[in-house]
């Protein structure tokens, strides 16, 4: 099973960008705990990050056939992105989404995802740990529909 991460606007900043909401963690600390989790969990995986919309949208269309799920924590593209959210919906691949802070309490602006609707669970509130339940929930999620052709959202 193979997973995809994608990583969106000012994540390479963690552990400098407004420590009080994302914490003091860096964003190398993060790839080491998704690369350790999908290792416990049997799972192979590729992990980007892009601060462009363009890009994270070529890497939706590109999992397609190289993936078996993504997981894109979409940053401030999650409020604003009606195209990102098609490329997540006209995909055949299952897309789970995160947030390291808990984006429904926070700024009225950051209560709406548009990305969430080409998803198909949203994980947030957790730090790292977000990460975690999503890569372990798309696992069961594919392992439930193993055995059927087309992996249906
Ligand atoms: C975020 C939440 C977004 O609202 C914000 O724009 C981010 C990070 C999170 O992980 O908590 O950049 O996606």
């Amino acid at each position: 099973m193979t997973f995809w991460i994608l990583n969106g606007p000012n994540l390479n900043l963690l552990g400098i960008r407004e420590p009080a909401v994302y914490g003091r963690k860096t964003y190398g600390e993060l790839v080491e705990f998704l690369e350790r989790t999908c290792h416990q969990e049997g799972i192979q995986v590729q992990i980007f990050q892009s601060n462009h919309e363009g890009t994270l949208i070529d890497w939706v269309q590109e999992a397609m056939g190289k993936a078996d799920g993504i997981i894109i924590n979409p940053a401030g593209y999650t409020h604003t992105s009606v195209a990102l959210a098609d490329a997540l919906k006209g995909v055949p691949v299952p897309g789970v989404e995160v947030h390291l802070s808990d984006i429904a309490h926070r700024e009225d602006y950051r209560r709406h995802s548009f990305t969430a609707e080409g998803c198909i669970a949203q994980f947030a509130g957790e730090g790292f740990e977000s990460y975690g339940k999503a890569i372990r929930y798309l696992k069961a999620y594919l392992e439930e529909n193993c055995g059927t052709d087309t992996i249906l959202k």
